[in-house]
């Protein structure tokens, strides 16, 4: 059973190229709204966890949904993790591992994976040629990764940490918890009022009041409403109006 959160479709893609029909996925977006937190595992299946880095650390979501997971017929099951990232995960396995034990679970091996970095608000996109590079090497890690949890190897960890790892995942991600306001999104004039932000919003974080979107409180800031608005019309701040959008080009969100 595999546990994804996507917000451009990176992990998404993570997940389905592991799952390769034998595990079932949950996508954790669908749980955060129906509150599923309740799982029952068949005799030797695996679990998974597949989520995006941000800020060196755990997007909340996934820190809420770890919270309230309930797996039944755990019994120290094969619990493996990938992170998607644009470079690296600074100490986020250790964390993650923490975490998972505080709830009864354990951590047998993770993977750190570089994808196109969708952190639009900071840095622009890269090329579609650059995107199609970053995509095939990834390719060649998930299938080194396949082999390794197909077998169920235990204490194997294929992370990319980078440079100070325990500064960025203790000391910048705090940013990211503390952070998170919406204040700074809005919508130009040529939003089409389809509602799609705020359906695919895993947070209801936006509203459509008058066929246009508003954002309010807090958000996870996967940035999908960015990316995946039909006519590119989600802004935040003054930065995103000149920078590309993207979207994982092999999975359909
Ligand atoms: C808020 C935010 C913070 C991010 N922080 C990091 C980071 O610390 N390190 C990194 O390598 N990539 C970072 N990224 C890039 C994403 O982790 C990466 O693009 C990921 O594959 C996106 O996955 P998704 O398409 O499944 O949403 C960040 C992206 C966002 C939106």
């Amino acid at each position: 059973m595999i546990f994804y959160f996507t917000g451009t479709g990176n992990s998404l893609y993570a997940a389905q190229t592991l799952a390769q029909q034998k595990q079932s996925l949950v996508n954790i977006t669908d749980v955060a709204k129906t509150k599923e937190y309740n799982y029952t595992l068949s005799k030797g299946e695996s679990v998974g966890f597949i989520f995006p880095i941000y800020y060196w650390g755990l997007p909340t979501i996934i820190e809420e949904f770890l919270d309230k997971l309930q797996i039944s017929n755990y019994n120290n099951a094969y619990t493996f993790a990938v992170c998607t990232c644009g470079e690296n995960i600074g100490e986020t396995m250790k964390v993650l591992k923490k975490r998972l034990s505080a709830r009864g679970f354990q951590l047998d091996s993770g993977f750190s994976v570089a994808m196109p970095d969708n952190y639009v608000i900071l840095y622009d996109i890269i090329s579609k040629e650059a995107q199609h590079e970053k995509v095939q090497k990834a390719d060649n890690v998930l299938e080194q990764i396949s082999r390794i949890i197909e077998n169920k190897e235990k204490g194997v960890y294929i992370i990319n940490k980078g440079m100070l790892p325990g500064f960025f995942t203790y000391f910048v991600h705090k940013f990211y918890t503390l952070g998170r306001d919406t204040k700074k999104f809005y919508v130009t004039d040529t939003c089409i009022g389809c509602g799609k932000c705020e359906r695919i919003c895993p947070v209801n974080a936006i509203n459509m009041v008058n066929n246009k979107p508003e954002w309010h409180g807090k958000c996870t800031q996967c940035l999908g409403c960015i990316h995946r608005c039909p006519v590119n019309a989600i802004q935040y701040g003054d930065k995103t109006i000149q920078r590309g959008r993207y979207i994982n080009p092999n999975v359909k969100l």
